[in-house]
C-alpha cells in the first residue's frame, strides 16, 4: 500500500484543475432525499472552462502527452461531451493543437459543449448520425495516420479519456476526500459512462477510504458490461501503482436502472436538477449528474442506501450541456415580460 501511494505522487502529470475542489454540506437535499447528511464534492468546479471530472483525469494523460513531445491531441466523443470540451480547453493552456471526433444527430445550432468547442478553436469532424465507439475510435486512428504523414506528432485520447492511467485521476480525488472527510464510513456516489471515475474512485477508496462503499450509477452501459469494463481499467491502474488492490470485479456495486438512453433526459432526472438548483444553488446537468443524483433519491426509497450513512455525491459537473437543452428546461421558468412604468 505504501509503495502504491509513493507510485501514486511519482507518475508525471500536469497541473491542469483547481485542487483541492471544495467538499460542501447540502442539507435541503439530504432532508429531500431521506438521508442524515449529504456531501458534494465540487468536481465540476475544477476549471477547463465550466469544470467536470475530466480534468482530474487530464492531468495524467497530459503528462504523458508534454513529457513524450506530441504537438496534437485527437479526442472524440458524443456531440455534448464534456470530455471533449475539457480536451480542448487544457490544449489551448498548454499551446497544443486540438482535433476532435464527435458524433449523433445532425445540428443546426452550436450549442453547450459544441459552441465552447468551437471556441477553442478546435477542429472538428462530425460523423452525423454515429456515435458508436468503434466508429469514432477508426475516425480518430484514421485522422493520427493522416497527421503523422505530414509530419506532426499526434496524441490519441480514447473516448471519456478513460484509461488506467487517467483513471489514476480518481485514486487521487479518493485521497483528497480522505484528507476532507476523515476515513470514515460513508456512503459515495458516482456517476458512470466510460468507467474511469469509478474504476479510479473504486481503487481509491481501498487505499484511502477502506471504510467506504463506493456505489455506481449508470448514465449509459448495463451493470454487467460496467463490471467487465471498471475491471480492465483497476488491472491497469494497478499494474501502474503496483499494488493488488484486491477489488473484485463480480463484486462491483453499480445500478443501471437510472437511465432510458445515453443523452435523452429522464423525468427524474429532470425532477433532481430542479430540486438541486431550488434547494442548493446548485446545477445538475440532463445527461449525466442530474441522473445520478435522480439514482440516489431512488436507492434511498428502495432501501438500498443506508439513510443512517452519510453519503457523498460526486458531482462530476457537464454544466454546459444545461444551454443544449434549453427548450426542455425552460418549460418551468416563470417570467412576466412588463414595460417601462408598469
Ligand atoms: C459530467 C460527467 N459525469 C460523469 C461522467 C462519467 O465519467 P466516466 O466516463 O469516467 O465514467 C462523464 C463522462 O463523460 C461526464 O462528462
Amino acid at each position: 500500500m505504501h509503495t502504491a501511494i509513493s507510485m501514486l505522487s511519482r507518475i508525471p502529470k500536469i497541473s491542469l484543475a483547481h485542487l483541492p475542489t471544495p467538499l460542501e454540506e447540502a442539507p435541503r437535499m439530504a432532508e429531500k432525499i431521506g438521508v442524515s447528511k449529504l456531501y458534494i464534492k465540487r468536481d465540476d468546479l475544477t476549471g477547463l472552462a465550466c469544470g467536470g471530472n475530466k480534468a482530474r483525469k487530464l492531468e495524467y494523460d497530459f503528462g504523458e502527452i508534454v513529457n513524450g513531445g506530441y504537438d496534437v491531441v485527437i479526442t472524440a466523443g458524443g456531440i455534448q461531451s464534456n470530455h471533449a470540451r475539457m480536451t480542448a480547453a487544457a490544449c489551448r493552456k498548454l499551446g497544443l493543437d486540438i482535433k476532435l471526433v464527435l458524433g449523433g444527430p445532425d445540428f443546426t445550432l452550436l450549442k453547450g459543449n459544441l459552441l465552447l468547442d468551437g471556441l477553442f478553436g478546435a477542429e472538428i469532424r462530425y460523423l452525423i448520425d454515429d456515435d458508436a465507439n468503434d466508429s469514432l475510435t477508426v475516425a480518430m486512428k484514421k485522422w493520427a495516420v493522416e497527421l503523422s504523414a505530414r509530419g506532426r506528432k499526434p496524441y490519441i485520447i480514447p473516448i471519456g479519456g478513460s484509461t488506467g492511467l487517467g483513471a489514476l485521476g480518481y485514486v487521487q480525488a479518493m485521497q483528497e476526500i480522505a484528507e476532507q472527510f476523515g476515513n470514515g464510513n460513508v456512503q459515495i456516489i458516482v456517476g458512470v459512462g466510460s468507467c474511469g471515475t469509478f474504476a479510479g474512485s473504486l481503487l481509491g477508496t481501498k487505499m484511502f477510504m477502506p471504510q467506504s462503499r463506493v456505489i455506481g450509477i449508470s448514465v449509459s452501459r448495463t451493470a454487467p458490461a460496467i463490471a467487465v469494463r471498471t475491471g480492465e481499467l483497476i488491472r491497469e491502474e494497478e499494474e501502474l501503482l503496483q499494488y493488488h488492490s484486491g477489488v473484485n470485479a463480480i463484486a462491483i456495486e453499480c445500478y443501471d436502472e437510472y437511465f432510458t438512453e445515453y443523452g435523452v433526459m429522464t423525468q427524474a432526472g429532470k425532477q433532481a436538477i430542479d430540486d438541486c438548483a431550488l434547494l442548493e444553488g446548485i446545477l445538475l446537468d440532463p445527461i449525466y449528474t442530474g441522473k445520478v443524483m435522480a439514482g440516489l433519491t431512488g436507492l434511498v426509497q428502495t432501501k438500498r442506501i443506508d439513510p443512517a450513512v452519510p453519503v457523498i455525491f460526486i458531482h462530476t459537473g457537464g454544466t454546459p450541456i444545461i444551454f443544449s437543452f434549453e427548450e426542455d428546461l425552460g418549460k418551468s421558468v416563470n417570467i412576466t415580460k412588463i414595460k417601462t412604468g408598469l
